[in-house]
């Protein structure tokens, strides 16, 4: 009669066992995946990394883009003109005015013989000074230093008068002003300031 393992010899059942043990054993290719599964957790982390390194990358071609583009549009400092026209002689009485003080760093003087303009910048260190309508004077706010009506330095570490700037009639009678030529005064040395240019005879 042939032999049966049926009924449970203990030889089949040792075999049936070590089968069921290698069965339950995870194959290499399911320990693979498994290692390489990302959770849903993971999965938004994922996400979230992506779309970080996204905004970050977009974000620094966007900058070296505009630093491109900047090229084309030199960094350039706008200045007042340089030459600029300031009405006519009649427009102005005997005295100091300084309507053009803060647009052109000017003052336009009138004596009784002549117009000219003052280059408003102290010759100490190169502060404005305000004109002090009540003391008849031009103060430099910076150290001190005082000048008369027609600019000349008498107080202070300012080392010579202001300077004045070029001035002529135009064809239609205008004062045209050009703070690009400055006549200068040593004080009690040479002079400028009676060169043709730096007046207008009124
Ligand atoms: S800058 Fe005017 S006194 Fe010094």
């Amino acid at each position: 009669m042939p032999e049966t393992t049926a009924g449970g010899s203990p030889e089949g059942a040792s075999q049936s066992g070590e089968t069921t043990a290698e069965a339950a054993k995870p194959s290499l290719a399911s320990k693979l995946r498994k290692a390489f599964q990302t959770s849903p957790s993971q999965k938004d982390a994922v996400k979230t990394r992506r779309r970080f390194v996204g905004i970050f990358t977009g974000g620094f071609l966007l900058t070296n883009f505009l630093m491109f583009l900047r090229f084309f549009f030199p960094r350039t400092i706008f200045e007042p003109k340089r030459m600029f026209r300031v009405g006519t002689p009649t427009d102005y009485g005997i005295g100091v005015d300084t309507k053009f003080q803060k647009a052109q760093r000017i003052w336009v003087v009138r004596s009784t013989d002549r117009l000219f303009v003052i280059y408003a910048r102290c010759t100490h260190l190169g502060c404005t000074p305000d004109w002090k309508e009540s003391e008849s004077k031009f103060k430099c706010p910076c150290h001190g230093s005082g000048y008369d009506p027609e600019g000349i330095n008498y107080e202070g570490p300012a080392p010579r008068p202001m300077d004045r700037a070029k001035v002529e009639l135009d064809a239609e009678g205008q004062i045209v002003v050009d703070t690009s030529v400055l006549f200068k005064e040593e004080k009690g040395k040479t002079t400028q300031f009676n060169d043709a240019g730096a007046y207008i005879v009124v």
